[in-house]
């Protein structure tokens, strides 16, 4: 999906523009806090795994790294991985990589269906913490059977009885949560690329949104935004040079579907958050993290 440069930038400048879609911070902080002081090193080799899977530009690093370094919490002894399987996503998450964890974050290409061939999970299972952050696992590829192969997956690299997954469902893919999307929609309207956005990244290029097309089929969403990239030559003559489409949809849940699934890839349920940013914007609950569920692997059944 984000097959191009200017994607990837698009990406950025939406979640940038919306204070709410780091209403996640905390919610990493605070896992990671926890489950660091909670798991001891064995000696000096020993390192805490990190894992954040369809990691994008690597927003949520980003954010931990600043957080980290406020409240004077300590990351060395931890190896922060992010995988994607987008190289522009990779490349532009490398280019704005937190310069106080540059030395810890290791961004791989990878799809979340298939982590068991990847070389860094060869091995014992040793990831200690592994999220999937702002509704990712909708987007997995969309089709139906995606987060089940991905969970499946997670299943089998997490740190036996101690290993925790992070899964956010946002509202807007919950079908239970009508009312929140709705309330959500309302604000969407309001978003930057309603009109031509510069880059920032490419001179003489702009971005031009297209009317976008949203519905709902049983259990998908689809929500496409086409995209036209400009170039503006020194007379501001226009030519198009990508046509794209940006997609933001995918599976949508069921009340208390995801955790039935990971249950099946043998996780445990430990905990369910409900997590809204009621701050950065004026109507409270709108966007950001909204459910956040935390399983465990269940070493017992799996
Ligand atoms: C909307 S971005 C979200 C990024 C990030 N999770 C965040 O909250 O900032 C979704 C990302 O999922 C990645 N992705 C989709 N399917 C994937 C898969 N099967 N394996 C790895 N990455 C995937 C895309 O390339 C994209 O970067």
């Amino acid at each position: 999906m984000y097959h191009s440069a200017y994607l990837a930038e698009l990406h950025d400048f939406f979640y940038d523009s919306f204070d709410s879609s780091n209403g996640d911070a905390n919610t990493y902080l605070d896992a990671y806090k926890e489950m660091r002081a909670g798991r001891p090193l064995n000696g000096p080799e020993d390192e805490f795994i990190f894992v954040d899977i369809a990691c994008g530009t690597g927003r949520v690093f980003r954010e931990l790294a600043n957080n980290l370094v406020q409240c004077g919490e300590p990351s060395d002894s931890t190896q922060f991985i992010g995988l994607d399987y987008s190289a522009h996503m990779l490349k532009r998450a490398i280019e704005r990589m937190p310069e106080s964890l540059s030395h810890s974050i290791k961004y791989v290409q990878g799809s979340a269906m298939e982590l068991s061939a990847m070389k860094e999970f060869q091995g014992p299972p040793t990831v200690d913490l592994m999220i999937i952050s702002g509704g990712s696992i909708t987007t997995l590829g969309g089709g139906s059977g995606q987060a089940e192969k991905f969970l499946a997956q997670a299943a089998g690299v997490l740190r036996p009885e101690t290993g925790r997954l992070l899964i956010s469902v946002l509202y807007m893919y919950d079908d239970s949560r009508k009312a929140e999307t709705a309330k959500m929609m309302e604000q969407m309207t309001e978003n930057p690329f309603s009109q031509d956005t510069k880059s920032v990244l490419f001179p003489g290029i702009l971005y031009r949104p297209g009317q976008e097309n949203c519905r709902q089929e049983g259990n998908l969403l689809y929500w496409d935004i086409p995209v036209e990239v400009i170039k503006k030559d020194e007379k501001g003559v226009e030519s198009v040079i990508e046509k794209d489409v940006a997609s933001v949809g995918g599976r949508v849940w069921q009340d208390g579907e995801v955790p039935l699934l990971a249950a099946a890839a043998g996780l445990e349920l430990v905990e369910t958050r409900f997590n809204s940013n009621e701050t950065a914007i004026p109507e409270p609950i709108v966007t950001g993290l909204d459910v956040s569920y935390t399983l465990d692997r269940d070493y017992g059944e799996g």
